[in-house]
């Protein structure tokens, strides 16, 4: 399907954050612009912050005068409606209400020609319930941009009940021309993105309720150890946590209360106190003048009289951990087991989602530390570890110092199970399964929208998949016991795959 022809020209409704941000990737595509607004003065508002924000790259010479005047020509706020009935394209981003949004669309179509396609931008709402009224409710899509639209790459094209197909491939291959990454998805709560973020923030906000360290360590474990941009504190500090609460609880209920969404107790009692976050000077940390972010928890330099390093079989997802240390002068012996490494008095294995304590019951092992997933063991600069109850102090100490020699920074946590980034990384995945077995998007367009939406540093079932078939069903299989909570229960593809013994892209 062919991306609509830039000589068409694109209207966009509301003016505010969203709307302001689209008119400029539709005009810095080729297409003339007219941005509309109910308040006056914001469409030529909107225009304005346009030229603000892009004069500003003029002057570093990142972009050409004459190209900056050349798209505020193309961008021409107007009054009234009547003055779009030549748009090829509507997208509208006016107020997230229901209501008002399904009476513009009627005067919409009223006004446009049978073969201009209308968009929303709507973050929450189901784009069927949005076309349910009107007389062709073919012709409504979902356009959902990420904020700032012209910086994040993204754009989730919703298919509502009745979408036509060639509405909903003409914008998605039209925002492929305004230089974005489109996913399709179907019109189900929170689309792909919203949705599968949410054990991003979850697992995070639990392991702090549960006392397993602070958020200044825990945002450090997420950023050094898992390859995020930021940790989930930082993160929705950022957002506001009466948006990111907001969108939480509105997943969580239109799920009907599925306990994966469980929104959490320690961002509710942030949003009461009216913490929330950068906008207002204080969230999980301070924002005031003069404060000071806390510094992570991090073992100062531990003492063991170890120097070698006993590769107990094959390590697994820790193999690069092993080549990594390995080069650090250590004498490193290879011999058969159960893909663990001894150093000193340490026994090291990779969280397999049980707790320390009870896996050293299981395998009579006291002396166990587990250490956390990484994104990327050979330059992770933090690594979190939970050691045993019945571990001595010379173990832990000894696989802090196994660690620290390879330069990695330890965090040593409460005992819980998964650690942090092995449990974030086998919910995301199981959230995405979820969404993949019902047809909310293909494998591929989840992981991608998950990174050109998120920033994440790899798509959770792509991730899942390089773990081995297996893993991540075992880690939640671990949780859901240790917890006994429906929460945790995995996926079907992913039990699917580890019997198949194939990955999502295998
Ligand atoms: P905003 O409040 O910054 O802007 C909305 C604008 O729409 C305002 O200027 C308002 O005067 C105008 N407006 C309201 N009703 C109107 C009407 N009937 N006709 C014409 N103009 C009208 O809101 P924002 O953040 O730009 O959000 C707009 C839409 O985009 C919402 O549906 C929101 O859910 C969605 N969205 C927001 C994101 C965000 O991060 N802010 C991200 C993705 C989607």
């Amino acid at each position: 399907m062919q991306p609509l022809a830039t000589s068409v020209p694109v209207a966009v409704i509301g003016a505010g954050a969203m709307g302001s941000g689209i008119a400029q990737v539709a005009g810095q595509a080729g297409h003339q612009v007219f941005l509309l607004d109910q308040r006056e003065g914001a469409a030529e508002a909107g225009r304005q912050s346009i030229a603000n924000i892009l004069q500003r790259r003029v002057d570093k010479g990142k972009m050409e005068q004459a190209d900056l005047d050349a798209l505020l020509d193309r961008i021409k706020p107007v009054n009234e409606l009547k003055e779009l009935a030549e748009a090829g394209l509507v997208i509208e981003a006016i107020v997230e209400d229901l209501d008002i949004k399904r009476s513009l669309l009627a005067d919409l179509e009223a006004l446009c020609g049978d073969n201009t396609i209308l968009a929303t931008n709507t973050s929450s709402i189901s784009v069927t319930a949005l076309s349910a009224e009107m007389q062709h409710p073919e012709r409504l899509v979902g356009m959902h941009f990420f904020n700032p639209a012209p910086l994040m790459a993204l754009v989730e094209v919703i298919k509502g009940l009745a979408t036509s197909d060639d509405v909903a491939k003409c914008v998605y291959a039209t925002a492929g021309q305004w230089g974005k990454k489109p996913v399709t998805a179907t019109s189900t709560p929170g689309f792909i993105v919203n949705r599968v973020a949410r054990p991003f923030y979850a697992e995070s906000l639990r392991l702090l309720q549960e006392q397993t360290t602070d958020s200044a360590t825990l945002d450090a474990i997420v950023r050094e150890a898992g390859g995020f941009r930021m940790g989930p504190f930082e993160l929705t500090d950022l957002i506001g946590h009466d948006v990111n609460y907001a969108v939480t609880t509105s997943v969580f209920n239109s799920y009907y209360q599925d306990t994966r969404f469980l929104p959490s107790l320690v961002q509710k009692e942030l949003v009461e106190a009216g913490r929330l976050g950068r906008k207002n000077g204080q969230g999980f940390y301070s924002y005031t003048e003069g404060s000071q972010k806390p510094e992570p928890a991090t073992v100062a330099s531990a003492s063991s009289e170890a120097d070698t390093l006993i590769v107990e079989g094959n390590p697994g997802p820790l193999a690069p951990l092993v080549t990594r240390l390995s080069e650090c002068g250590l004498n490193v012996i290879e011999r058969d087991g159960p893909g663990r490494l001894q150093f000193g008095d340490a026994v090291l294995a990779l969280t397999d989602g049980r707790m320390a304590t009870e896996r050293a019951a299981a395998e009579a092992c006291n002396n166990l530390v587990l250490v956390d997933l990484a994104f990327d063991y050979t330059k992770a600069s933090r690594l979190a570890i939970a050691s045993a109850e019945q571990a001595s102090a010379q173990a832990v100490s000894d696989a802090s110092a196994l660690l620290q020699k390879a330069g990695i920074a330890v965090s040593h946590i409460a005992d819980r199970p998964g650690l942090v980034i092995m449990r974030t990384v086998a919910t995301l995945a199981n959230e995405a399964a979820d969404a993949a077995l019902h047809g909310v998007a293909t494998v591929s367009d989840i992981d991608l929208a998950m990174k050109a939406g998120l920033n994440y540093p790899e798509g959770p079932l792509r991730w899942s998949d390089s773990l081995g078939f297996s893993l991540v069903h075992q880690v939640l299989t671990h949780l859901q016991q240790s917890y006994g909570e429906d929460r945790y229960r995995p996926a079907l593809l992913l039990r699917k795959n580890r019997f198949a013994e194939k990955g999502f892209y295998s």
